[in-house]
């Protein structure tokens, strides 16, 4: 029986990065994980290819309907299999990359299920088949795809996200159910290949829960790039026939299409994890409960990422990882989640950090807000990109920035200051003095942190 000072079930991005940071601070490290690749749900079948489709696809929008503006004339023709190609490798590149890095750093890697069979135990079954000690067991089991009732999913036709990534031929109509993150990112993918997009939401908006002024702005951009919108619509059921696809939706005639994505959601993976072996019961939402260390109620048992309550982020697993183990071998470690971003990769992209404003009003605060369109940003009108926005709130008594919202050219990239500044306690009077170099999108951030006093320049 082999021993271990830490056995985490899991490599993706909240398991592989609590592994390494363990095995930096010493401890004798192992990683279970079922998939011959490691990356987890990001890396394999998530963030990573996802990305790959969206930058592939915007590079073939752009040069079909973008660049004449600029005075470049091409004739441009997809090459459907190539584009899959550069997704496949980006995931190959990196998942390798993984597998690399738990070398370099001695952690001992299992292929395998993982289940905790008591306190202290983890069996593992599959390809390695081991019983393991360990000191501590970190589950990191992230989640699963979850449908909704009525949904016939067949791994083709009415898939999730995975059957999205690796469509054959451009669907002619595609239909996605739910219009959160993956119905707008995998939808846009499709959409700007060539294929019509129809979306059903139950709430009456797009991307619930995010800044309202956003979601408008976005639902307005997005409805001009050709999706059409059913919000307040209460999906009941999707089946496939052969190669044509019905959606029942309430008080609406059945649509047809020869495509489905499902992307209602998605919940903790805890199946055949032996939870039950030390009586860790989950939330009802599946969620495990761990307290402010990551501890489950069992002590030295830990569990962080989308397996507990929070956002189902890969920053976040990831912060978490490192927090959780820090917090094991030096008594110290925390995660700030009043300063996480959650970025939309859409075109434009979306991207929030902090509070809302609807969130600030219920909670009755007061704040000042400042906001700064990229139309009057320089760089974004020698890019052709002046949709959108940025959007500052701040404390109204002490300036403290509390939330940003940006639609825009490289809002994912652009929030990461705001972010910084939060876990600083900026106020938008210190981003507002940064100087920030022109002509950069950044400004776009400088001027709407001015706006929060009424002083932007170029306004
Ligand atoms: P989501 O929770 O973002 O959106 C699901 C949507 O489906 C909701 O708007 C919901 O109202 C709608 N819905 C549920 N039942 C419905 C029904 N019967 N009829 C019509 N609409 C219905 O979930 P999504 O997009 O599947 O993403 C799953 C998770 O993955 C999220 O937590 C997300 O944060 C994460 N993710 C993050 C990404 C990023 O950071 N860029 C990219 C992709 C996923």
């Amino acid at each position: 029986m082999a021993n271990h000072d830490l056995v985490i079930i899991g490599a993706g991005p909240g398991g592989y990065v609590a592994a390494i940071r363990a095995a930096q601070l010493g401890l004798n490290t192992a990683i279970i994980e079922k998939e011959t690749a490691l990356g987890g749900t990001c890396l394999r079948v998530g963030c990573i290819p996802s990305k790959a489709l969206l930058t592939a696809s915007e590079k073939y929008s752009e040069a079909k309907s973008d660049f004449a503006h600029f005075g470049v004339k091409a004739n441009v023709e997809l090459d459907l299999p190539t584009l899959l190609k550069h997704k496949d490798n980006t995931v190959k590149a990196l998942t390798g990359g993984i597998a690399m890095l738990m070398k370099k750093n001695k952690i001992t890697r299992y292929e395998g299920t993982g289940r905790i069979a008591g306190p202290g135990k983890v069996v593992v079954e599959g390809k390695d088949q081991a019983e393991l000690e360990a000191r501590n067991i970190l589950i990191a089991t992230g989640s699963v795809a979850s449908s909704i009732p009525g949904v016939e999913l067949d791994g083709d036709r009415v898939g999730t996200s995975t059957e999205a990534l690796s469509y054959p031929e451009v669907p002619e109509h595609l239909v996605v159910i739910g219009a959160g993150v993956i119905g707008l990112e995998l939808g846009s993918v499709w959409m700007r290949l060539g294929a019509r997009v129809t979306v059903f939401e139950y709430f009456d908006t797009i991307l619930p829960g995010m800044d309202a002024d956003i979601t408008k702005e976005a639902l307005k951009l997005f409805k001009k790039q050709g999706f059409t919108f059913h919000l307040g619509a209460k999906v009941l059921g999707a089946k496939a026939r052969g190669k044509q696809c019905t959606v029942e939706v309430e008080g609406m005639e059945p649509v047809t299409c020869d495509r489905v994505l499902v992307a209602t959601g998605r919940k903790p993976n805890t199946e055949g994890l032996g939870l039950e072996t030390v009586g860790i019961v989950p939330e009802k939402r599946g969620q495990i409960p761990v307290d402010s260390h990551f501890q489950t109620s069992v002590p030295g048992i830990y569990a962080i990422g989308d397996v507990i309550p929070g956002p189902m982020l890969a920053h976040k697993a990831e912060d978490e990882g490192m927090a959780c183990v820090e917090r094991i071998v030096t008594g110290y470690g925390h995660v700030n989640y009043d300063a996480i971003p959650g970025i939309v990769y859409t075109h434009p992209e979306i991207a929030s950090v902090g509070r809302t404003e609807d969130g600030l009003k219920r909670d009755g605060v007061a704040y000042k807000k400042g906001v700064f369109p990229f139309l009057a940003n320089g760089r974004a009108k020698s890019m052709g990109a002046t949709d959108g926005f940025v959007k500052i709130l701040a404390d109204e008594k002490t300036d403290r920035v509390l939330g940003a919202h940006i639609i825009g050219p490289a809002a994912g990239d652009l929030i990461a200051e705001i972010a910084v500044g939060i876990e600083f306690g900026a106020s938008s009077e210190d981003i507002a003095r940064s100087c920030h170099a022109h002509p950069t999108l950044a400004e776009a951030v400088k001027e709407a942190a001015l706006a929060v006093d009424g002083r932007a320049i170029h306004m």
